[in-house]
This record gives C-alpha cells, sequence and structure tokens, in this order.
C-alpha cells in the first residue's frame, strides 16, 4: 500500500510551479488521507541557525508545538541523533511532547541534504504500534526525494 504511493510523491514533488511549501504540504494531506493509520503528518525544519525545530507543512490538528527545542520531544531528540525515532506506544517515553491525547504511537525520520540533517518528517498515529520497517523505508524515501528540491 505505502509503494503504491511512490507515483504520486514524485508527481507533486514536480510540480515546479508550485512552491515548496504548497508541495510539502501536498505530500502530507496525500499520506494522511491514504494510510488509515497516519493521523497527523507534518515536517519540521531547522530553524535558521538556532537549536530548535520550527513546524512546516503538515495535514491534521493544529499543533501548540509550533518550536522545538533540539533534544525535546521526539523529534528534538532525532534532531540530534540523526536516526529514525519509532515509537510504539508514547506513553512509555519518558522525553515525549504531547500534541493530542488520541495519540499512541510515532514515526520520526530524519531529513539529509547533503550529510546535513536539516529536518523531519514526524507522523502521529492513533493506532496502538502500527509502524514497521516499510514505514521506514517509504518515509526515507519521501525524505530523499524532498531533500532534492529544497
Ligand atoms: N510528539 C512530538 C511533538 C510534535 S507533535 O507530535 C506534532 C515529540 O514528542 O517531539
Amino acid at each position: 500500500m505505502l509503494d503504491s504511493l511512490r507515483p504520486q510523491v514524485l508527481s507533486i514533488l514536480n510540480e515546479e510551479s508550485e512552491s515548496v511549501d504548497t508541495r510539502l504540504g501536498k505530500i502530507c494531506e496525500l499520506l494522511k488521507s491514504n494510510v488509515p493509520y497516519y493521523d497527523w503528518v507534518g515536517f519540521y525544519f531547522k530553524n535558521g541557525d538556532k537549536q530548535e525545530l520550527k513546524l512546516g507543512p503538515y495535514a491534521g490538528a493544529p499543533t501548540d508545538h509550533t518550536i522545538i527545542p533540539f533534544g525535546k520531544g521526539i523529534c528534538g531528540q532525532v534532531a540530534v541523533s540523526n536516526q529514525n525515532f519509532v515509537v510504539p506506544d508514547v506513553s512509555a517515553q519518558d522525553n515525549y511532547i504531547a500534541c493530542s491525547i488520541t495519540v499512541k504511537a510515532e514515526i520520526v525520520v530524519p531529513l539529509f541534504v547533503n550529510g546535513e540533517n536539516v529536518g523531519q518528517i514526524d507522523i502521529d498515529s492513533n493506532t496502538p504500534d502500527p509502524f514497521t520497517e516499510a514505514d521506514e523505508r517509504f518515509l526515507e524515501f519521501i525524505n530523499q526525494e524532498v531533500a532534492k528540491i529544497l
């Protein structure tokens, strides 16, 4: 199912008349509306030269967490670890920033441009333990393709 979305991801990213933010927003909507266990999908990016993340395009409920310091929450940890972070049960995490009480699980995959961690894609799920390696490979693919238009 995830892999069947790859052509649509590429087609959205190729819409060169649209801004980068518009294209990223469309990717978020595509994922949220086609993957049943993706309930919130967003991109965070490093905020200039500050040691913090800033929320970019997203699909799903608005969040108060538009700025996240490096090291804080799942997102902030990925900003410093440079590694995928799959959380099957958010209630088992000490360093977690709750966006909604309905969220049960989260996956964050870093986005690299020329080897530098410049941001990440973040997915929240209301389904417990839904993410597999297929999600990691799919989200890595998306970030690699997004990196080409940044
Ligand atoms: N849960 C994240 C914060 C971002 S929201 O999920 C949109 C975290 O712990 O970093």
